[in-house]
């Protein structure tokens, strides 16, 4: 028989830190609480979840298992390990694009440091997963400060996935921190759906809903 219970769910969630030095790092305001609140979502739907999340000062939702990581290349390889065994993907975390080129061993001095760093991309985590899925629903989401709806549709296309959630961020980063959040639904099929204004913890139990796989897999 199919249930809840044999849905398999990998939940990406926080930012990323990219080292300079020992103490100087890029990163961004993300603080995982959308995909904290998507984890604990899911374990109430009855779903098995692993959670891979960058720093942030959460607690760990209960039933949720938990792989802290740091940066970007991290949360690739933690992915990567977790991937086949799930059936949804949803990548809510904010990974940075960039890394330093260089990451000192040391403190760099502030006299004598250069002033310019040379930053190198990312890997891709969403695309990389994407391009390999098997039966695997991936879902993504898009954080952008202006033409929410056209950039989460290039997104959704250009890295193949089968939902996107759209949301619009503060120009100054503001909406990555709230506790309240309005989104959009785009399936691959070009239809869509808005939700909330709501709390976080409602939009999530919404999103689990609306993406769950479909039939579940086989138990
Ligand atoms: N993402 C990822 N790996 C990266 C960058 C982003 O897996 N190195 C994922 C995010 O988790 C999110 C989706 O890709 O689910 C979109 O991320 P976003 O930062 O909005 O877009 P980018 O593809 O990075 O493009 P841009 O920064 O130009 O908007």
């Amino acid at each position: 028989m199919s249930n809840a219970s044999s849905i398999r769910c990998l939940i990406t969630a926080g930012p990323t830190r990219e080292f300079i030095d020992p103490v100087r790092f890029i990163s961004n305001p993300s603080t995982g609480k959308m995909g904290f609140a998507l984890a604990a979502a899911a374990v109430e739907a009855g779903w098995t979840v692993d959670l891979v999340a960058g720093p942030v000062a959460l607690d760990e939702p209960d039933g949720a298992i938990l792989y802290p990581v740091v940066t970007a290349e991290e949360m690739l390889h933690q992915v990567d390990a977790l991937f086949d065994a799930c059936d949804i993907l949803i990548m809510t975390a904010a990974v940075s694009d960039f890394r330093p080129v260089l990451q000192h061993a040391d403190k760099e001095k502030k006299d004598g440091a250069s002033l310019h760093v040379e930053f190198e991309r990312t890997v891709d985590i969403l695309q990389t997963m994407a391009a390999r899925k098997q039966r695997q629903t991936v879902v993504g989401f898009a954080a952008e400060t202006q033409n929410v709806l056209g950039y989460a549709r290039e997104k959704l296309q250009a890295k193949q996935l089968d939902w996107i959630v759209g949301n619009q961020v503060g120009k100054l980063g503001a909406g990555f921190a709230s506790d309240n959040n309005q989104v959009i639904l785009l399936a691959a099929d070009g239809s869509s759906v808005e939700l909330g204004p709501a709390s976080k913890k409602s939009l999530a139990q919404q999103l689990i809903q609306l993406v769950t796989p479909c039939p579940p897999p086989a138990q």
